[in-house]
């Protein structure tokens, strides 16, 4: 059954689209922070260990978030990994990176995931008058910034 929540039908399905690039987004960027979370090697392994953890949990519950979300809207959330790869706009890392270098790769990332909120958002409000979905993602958006000012604080 459809929302019956005053959003055309057409704003729930773009809405939700958009969602759903998304998350695309956020679950290439909790991989690449596991990824990252295993494999850094340093002199700061424990404390970079760590604050990788702290992040990749972060992401996780965002990822959850977002794709229930769209849920809400009415529509299905990606969850093949392949569909993430084809929607993602964030590349994968190459390999071998050295801790300092995962952490610039993971805040550009973030950085990215901002500048594309930051437009998201308003789309929702000015576009679709998705008044909610404008809410979530302003919330969201501050979380990225939080995450991205501990990253940049590494470096
Ligand atoms: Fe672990």
């Amino acid at each position: 059954m459809k929302p019956n929540i005053d959003l055309s039908p057409k704003a729930l399905k773009e809405v939700a689209a958009l969602l759903n690039t998304l998350l695309s987004d956020e679950t290439v960027l909790y991989i690449k922070t596991l990824n990252f979370h295993w494999n850094v090697e340093g002199p700061n392994f424990s404390e970079l260990h760590k604050f990788f953890e702290s992040q990749y949990e972060e992401l996780s519950s965002i990822m959850d978030s977002v794709a229930e979300r769209a849920r809400a809207l009415g529509e299905k959330a990606f969850g093949g990994l392949q569909e993430f790869l084809n929607h993602t706009r964030l590349k994968e890392s190459k390999s071998n990176l050295n801790a300092k270098a995962m952490i610039q790769d993971l805040l550009s990332d973030h950085e990215a995931i901002i500048k594309v909120l930051r437009k998201d958002l308003d789309t929702c409000d000015t576009t679709y008058h998705d008044i909610g979905t404008n809410d979530f993602l302003t919330g969201l958006m501050e979380k990225h910034e939080k995450m991205a000012w501990m990253l940049r604080s590494f470096l």
